[in-house]
């Protein structure tokens, strides 16, 4: 059975100290005590160390939003698995918007997972098909090469470590989420079934695979009742107080 998981990407927003722990102490005790789902907070770098210490004391996961794949050099700005290890246990890789935005790409995000699993961070690989691709009916190819590239070169047991979030651009930050349905089937047939071609059926039955994408405290249930949906990744919705409710939801679904 998966464990499902459900993270929370702050993307850049509570980057202040001051407004990360205003934000974390009001909703830790609650989301700690929600049983059955695994719950994972992913601030900005800047109060990753100070989130650590006030979800110390609690089952929380922590998760940082990217890293370069080098333990260290001449990389302005960059910060590097060695740095994250020991602090957190996720990372965000291959974001969409790291991807537009920051030249991310499929070799970039394969680097960095083999990185990340070094380190024994576990990554949150992202993919997902912008709308012309879906709406041309590219979506499971694409898909399929995303998530074969990213996992190039693993062996069965670091595939299985993964996580996959499935996150089709256009339902991204939109209000305009995929149904669930189409989430199930791009999840259950794409993207395991590009796992099972490579690391075989077992693996592509344990490898955790979130939806992202508009998920929000009214629509997670309907996810969460998809048996390939093994939770979420939840941009705008993490930052407001109903997070709690939502992970409620999901856990009882
Ligand atoms: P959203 O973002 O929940 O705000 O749509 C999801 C994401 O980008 O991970």
């Amino acid at each position: 059975m998966r464990q499902p998981i459900i993270a929370g990407n702050w993307k850049m927003h509570l980057g202040r100290v001051d407004e990360a722990l205003a934000f974390v102490r009001r909703i830790r005790y609650q989301l700690n005590g929600i049983e059955g789902v695994d719950r994972v907070l992913c601030p900005p770098f800047t109060v990753l160390a100070s989130v650590a210490e006030a979800i110390r004391p609690t089952r929380i996961g922590l998760g940082a939003q990217t890293m370069h794949w080098e333990e260290q050099g001449a990389h302005t700005g960059e910060i590097s698995p060695m740095a994250l290890a020991g602090l957190c246990q996720y990372v965000i890789l291959g974001h969409s918007e790291r991807r537009a935005a920051n030249n991310e790409s499929d070799d970039s995000v394969n680097r960095k997972v083999h990185a990340a699993l070094a380190h024994d961070l576990t990554p949150i690989i992202c993919v997902g098909e912008d709308l012309a691709q879906n709406e041309a009916g590219q979506t499971h190819e694409f898909i399929g090469g995303q998530v074969r590239a990213a996992l190039a070169g693993l062996t069965v047991e670091q595939a299985a470590q993964c996580i996959i979030a499935y996150e089709p651009l256009w339902a991204i930050g939109t209000g305009k989420a995929a149904t669930p349905a189409d989430a199930n089937r791009v999840i259950g047939l794409t993207i395991r079934g590009a796992i099972a071609e490579t690391f075989g059926e077992a693996t592509a039955q344990a490898v955790r695979v979130q939806y992202g994408g508009s998920v929000n405290a009214e629509n997670i249930a309907a996810f969460m009742t998809m048996p390939e949906v093994d939770g979420a990744l939840v941009g705008g919705a993490s930052l407001k107080l109903d997070f709690v409710e939502l992970v409620q939801r999901a856990a009882s679904v």
